[in-house]
């Protein structure tokens, strides 16, 4: 009988504690959320206030929707602190001629012109470029699709194999005509010297640049 009422006493201080528990539990948690709200708030109120006082845009802080001069057209495109021209051009503005190899300026299989001078795009901040016009593989067909003079020479020469480096190759031939519609085959040479290829077909390629250039290329 003893543990008979024992039990159900110490069952119901049990109780109690555990109800006490629950409550203080639940107080916590309450008083968590309260402070968390209170803290919110100073930070919006005083966040808001500083805000107000400061001039100019926040340290660090950059336009992520930018508009691009690209082929000839304004593209606007959210673009992050860090990207790199050859990922906007590739993955937000679906342009994949421009191929990705490296990813650090040693294959020139990304090249594209920047003011009509070629650079390696996975190693230019898109950021960098706003003010600037952007031709890509794509910009350089003609008016009707027609193949650029430079691209219908490395044809003729058998220069593509794979292809996977002709998008560079052909930028790089475009922008040493752009700025010397005549030049040697060394200066050819020097010119493409940044594009790798794996198929071999460096003398195609130079072949090309000299057909292209002896049938005006340069002009078009
Ligand atoms: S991918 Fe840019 S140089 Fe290789
Ligand atoms: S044609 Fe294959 S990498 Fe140049």
């Amino acid at each position: 009988m003893n543990e008979f009422r024992v039990a159900p006493a110490s069952g119901l201080a049990r109780a109690r504690e555990d109800e006490a528990t629950r409550y203080s539990r639940r107080e916590f948690i309450k008083r968590v959320i309260a402070s968390g709200a209170v803290a919110s708030a100073a930070t919006y109120i005083y966040g808001g206030l500083q805000g107000c006082s400061r001039q100019g845009p926040v340290p660090g802080f950059v336009e992520r929707l930018v508009s691009l001069n690209v082929n000839g057209e304004t593209r606007r495109v959210d673009v992050l602190p860090n990207e790199t021209l050859a990922m906007t051009l590739r993955y937000k503005l679906g342009l994949t001629g421009t191929k990705l190899g490296c990813d650090r300026a040693e294959c020139g299989a990304c090249t594209v012109l920047i003011d009509d001078v070629a650079y390696n795009s996975c190693s230019v901040l898109t950021h960098s470029v706003r003010t600037r016009k952007v031709t890509t593989i794509e910009g350089i067909r003609g008016p009707n699709g027609e193949l650029h003079p430079v691209q219908q020479a490395f044809v003729e020469e058998l220069a593509p194999q794979c292809g996977f480096c002709t998008p560079g190759q052909v930028m790089s031939a475009v922008a040493l005509l752009k700025r010397n519609p005549k030049p040697t085959r060394d200066e050819c040479r020097h010119a493409l010297s940044g594009n790798l290829c794996r198929c071999g077909a460096y003398d195609n390629y130079l072949n090309g640049v000299m057909r292209a250039a002896a049938a005006g290329a340069a002009s078009t």
